[in-house]
């Protein structure tokens, strides 16, 4: 019998069709024919209010996730990052940061970091869970390779993966894409991609 593995595509562009959507969409279609089952998350459909910084779920110890006091869909996503076997996580840079949308959805990850008040610093609750692969995703208006190292995007996608449990197998950064209203996804990009996807298979 054939496992399927389930990957989770976390959004956080802004606009439809802009290039986040398009790798995203690209990186899909080659994992789909590689047998996975992918589920795409657009954060900016997604109704999830701000953390509050009551610090009420990273009290309690362990490796069970937190509760949040604020009820909103932010749960439900919770429960689709629990069920998946590995993530594409995805957000434009934005003044030299992801955007955000994915910046509310990361701050709402505090569930998965153990924090009392006695305690300089958070644990991750994941930090010995069997780990996840993720890849990550972003573009910019600089050269890709200059965007890659030098804004804050690629740490803070990586910081996003360690939190729920995941180990980064690839980033895909795609530069120079910002000169057209309507930019289409590079050639050189989508034949990246067919290598990059099997990365997560
Ligand atoms: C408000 C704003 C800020 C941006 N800041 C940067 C930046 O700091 N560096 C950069 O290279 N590109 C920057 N860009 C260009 C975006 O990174 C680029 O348009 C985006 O990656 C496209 O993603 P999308 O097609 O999924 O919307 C910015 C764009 C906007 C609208």
């Amino acid at each position: 019998m054939t496992i399927m593995i389930k990957v989770l595509a976390i959004n956080g562009s802004y606009r439809d069709d802009g290039i986040t959507d398009q790798s995203i969409e690209a990186l899909a279609k080659v994992l789909e024919l590689n047998g996975a089952k992918v589920e795409i998350v657009l954060l900016r459909e997604y109704p999830i209010e701000f953390c509050l910084n009551c610090r009420a779920c990273t009290q309690q110890p362990g490796e069970t996730l937190g509760e949040c006091v604020i009820h909103d869909r932010m749960q439900e996503l919770i429960e689709k990052i629990e069920s998946a076997d590995s993530y594409i996580l995805a957000a434009p840079t934005n003044f030299g940061s992801v955007t955000s949308i994915f910046k509310r959805f990361m701050e709402r990850l505090a569930v998965y970091a153990y924090w009392p008040w006695d305690m300089n610093g958070p644990q991750f609750r994941k930090a010995r869970a069997p780990k996840k692969k993720a890849l990550l995703v972003s573009s910019c208006a600089a050269p890709g390779a200059l965007g890659r190292c030098f804004f804050g995007t690629s740490k803070q996608l990586k910081m996003t993966a360690k939190t729920i449990g995941a180990e980064v197998v690839g980033t895909l950064f795609t530069g120079m894409i910002a000169k057209q209203q309507h930019p289409k996804l590079p050639e050189r990009v989508r034949t990246r991609i067919k290598a990059f996807a099997k990365r997560l298979v």
